[in-house]
């Protein structure tokens, strides 16, 4: 059996510091929404998906969840730069207060295509929390309310973020040996 731990060159955000982010940001969301009964978190999938489970879980308060699966990334590490819905909500969000929950922004183009076309549903209101961010890599600019680390422009995974469909249940964010990624440098 292949060992995905080998391939770790370096952890980036360990767990603790994951955990008592997302608590953090938990409790920053219920406070901004303090006023609202309702409130809509839409899971990103795939990579959101454990980012998700743990922000949901940080919060007391009532709230729902639904899930959208978006495509923009093939095998490789670059966005191909269309992005696609293969997997849309099951209810409409119109009069919701939604919440996008992502588990990262690098060129934007993602969330930047989800916030037009949710908007376009009519929801009472929209705001974005994304896991991680990656400034250096932005190619249209997005408004991001929440944001949980900015990290360096380096290719990522673990918890929930994949290369090449792995490496999502590591429990922390990791960078991968470059040898990982030496066969698509041809
Ligand atoms: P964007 O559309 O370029 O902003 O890319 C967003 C999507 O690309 C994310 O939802 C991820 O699925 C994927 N992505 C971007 N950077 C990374 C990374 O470092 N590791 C894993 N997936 C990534
Ligand atoms: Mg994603």
């Amino acid at each position: 059996m292949r060992d995905i731990w080998a391939d770790i060159d370096n952890v980036l955000i360990d767990e603790d510091a994951l955990q008592a982010r997302i608590r953090a940001m938990g409790a920053q969301i219920e406070a901004d929404y303090a006023d609202k009964d309702d409130l809509l978190l839409i899971c990103v999938l795939k990579g959101a998906f454990m980012f998700l489970s743990d922000i949901s879980r940080a919060m007391k308060r009532p709230h729902s969840v639904d899930f959208m699966g978006i495509s923009s990334y093939g095998k490789g590490t670059t966005s191909k730069g269309a992005v696609q819905i293969i997997m849309d909500l099951k209810a409409p969000i119109e009069d919701r207060h939604v919440l996008i929950v992502e588990d990262i922004i690098d060129s934007g183009r993602t969330l930047d295509y989800m916030r037009r076309s949710l908007m376009a549903r009519s929801p009472a209101s929209l705001r974005i929390c994304t896991l991680l961010n990656k400034p250096a890599r932005r190619e249209i600019d997005v408004a991001v309310e929440y944001v949980g680390f900015d990290i360096p422009d380096e290719f990522v995974v673990g918890y929930g973020l994949d290369f090449d469909e792995y490496y999502r249940n590591l429990p922390f964010i990791a960078v991968l040996k470059p040898q990982v990624f030496a066969h698509l440098l041809h």
